[in-house]
């Protein structure tokens, strides 16, 4: 659980970590390619430490010293456990690694965050025109390349990240050419791709919309720094704006903050960005963010929704949301409204009425993003605030509470 005893003002500054969504997919490419990767700006995080286990579990000698990870890579299995499949929908990416690496693969369906339906139908069906057999069975994926993976043109019906991953890991180390079109352009996408080529080999057009896979035979490991995390980094402009604080982080990629902007210049805050440093000098009242659509990069992500409907409930006015990637992700709508925000659901759209204050509550994370959420409310809040199910936010964020006691916030974590 996390404690807040607010209003706070956030002052200060802090270093953002190294991105979770971009750490995953690397680790599992990491698998891939022989010999011994080093990654540098590696979070501390559950969802890492369950990657480094399926790794392990594969066969892999996986050694931490602060934020580098080091991965020894070999593979002496081809099948993940269900309990390290459930931890998480990501594990989803060591499909198309294990396939490249050794042609087989076993695992169940993958678990993750509760944002209603989260199929990976789009993974399997094109990783079937790469020549995959797959075999969906009492929950389980027997998966076999008996020629290899084939390059092939493949059409995405949606840009999805993990499907992205998955297919350029498997074409990777495949026979000739594979065609990815509409591709995800998420900035993870390019992180990824940048390794693969460092380690020897040939993508094509990451950041954009096609990108091209020509196959190579094998890869060796290299040394790689994590891109920053964009999400951690709007969750403490979110956190700064919410409490009409004054933050600067570092480590920060502006080019990918960019789509995220909107809502903070709408709401008043004055937003600095200069070489890899981001300043935030919020207003004492917020005003509204006004109109927020989630759409897949470089539209506003869905990611950050969360955290800025925070800042809508405590902003002047109302503020319309339209969520088009996941179906069930307002389950933090709740917690706010028992803190006093006036949140009206109805499907993907929600309209938030800005109050002039927030009183503090007990709530539930429900998810990753939206408990980061109702901590960033909680900072805004009168009183005090419990946030339980924090388990939820370990997942994404890597000593959330420290970060923000550090700037000036009344803020504990507890066991219960
Ligand atoms: C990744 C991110 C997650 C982010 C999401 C969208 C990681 C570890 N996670 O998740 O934080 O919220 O991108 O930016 O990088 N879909 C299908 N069939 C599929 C795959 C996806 O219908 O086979 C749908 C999903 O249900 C969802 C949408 O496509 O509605 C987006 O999913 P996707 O881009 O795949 O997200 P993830 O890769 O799971």
């Amino acid at each position: 659980m996390i404690i807040i005893d607010g209003p706070a003002e956030l002052s200060g500054e802090l270093r953002v970590q190294g991105a979770k969504n971009s750490a995953l997919p690397l680790l599992a490419a990491a698998l891939l390619c022989k010999g011994q990767t080093v990654l540098h700006n590696c979070p501390d995080l559950s969802d890492v430490n369950t990657a480094l286990a399926i790794l392990e579990q594969l066969g892999c000698r996986c050694r931490r010293e602060g934020h580098d990870l080091t991965v020894d890579s070999a593979m002496t299995s081809w099948e993940i456990p269900e309990e390290l499949m459930r931890g998480m929908r990501s594990s989803i990416v060591f499909l198309g690694a294990m396939l490249a690496r050794c042609g087989r693969a076993r695992l169940c369906f993958p678990g993750g965050c509760e944002l209603g339906p989260r199929p990976i139908d789009l993974h399997l069906s094109s990783l079937r025109r790469l020549g995959v057999n797959i075999d969906e069975s009492g929950g389980w994926l027997d998966c076999s390349a008996p020629q290899g993976i084939q390059g092939a043109y493949v059409s995405l019906a949606f840009p999805s990240v993990g499907a992205t991953e998955n297919l350029i890991l498997a074409a990777v180390c495949g026979t000739g050419t594979t065609i990815i079109a509409n591709a995800a352009r998420e900035p993870e996408i390019c992180d990824l791709c940048e390794y693969l080529n460092r380690c020897g080999g040939r993508i094509y057009g990451a950041g954009e919309s096609c990108v091209i896979v020509d196959g190579v035979k094998e890869l060796f490991g290299c040394e790689h720094r994590v891109m920053p995390d964009r999400i951690a980094a709007v969750t403490y402009m979110a956190a700064a704006a919410v409490t009409g604080g004054n933050v600067t982080l570092r480590d920060v990629d502006n080019t990918h903050i960019l789509p995220m902007l909107a809502p903070f210049e709408e709401s008043g805050c004055e937003v600095r960005q200069l070489g890899g440093c981001l300043n935030i000098m919020a207003p004492r009242r917020l005003g509204a963010v006004r109109h927020i659509r989630t759409m897949p990069y470089p539209g506003f992500p869905t990611d950050a929704q969360p955290v800025v409907m925070s800042m809508a409930a405590v902003g002047r006015g109302a503020s319309v949301f339209v969520e088009n990637i996941f179906e069930n992700r307002y389950r933090h709508a709740d917690g706010l409204s028992r803190m006093g925000a006036s949140v009206k659901v109805e499907g993907k759209v929600a309209v938030v009425e800005g109050v002039e204050r927030l009183t503090g509550a007990s709530v539930e994370a429900a998810d990753l993003r939206g408990g980061a959420a109702l901590v960033v409310a909680g900072l805004a809040a009168e009183g005090v605030t419990r946030v339980g199910a924090a388990e939820h936010i370990r997942r994404g964020y890597e000593g959330l509470c420290g970060c923000l006691a550090d700037l000036g916030a009344r803020i504990r974590e507890t066991e219960l």
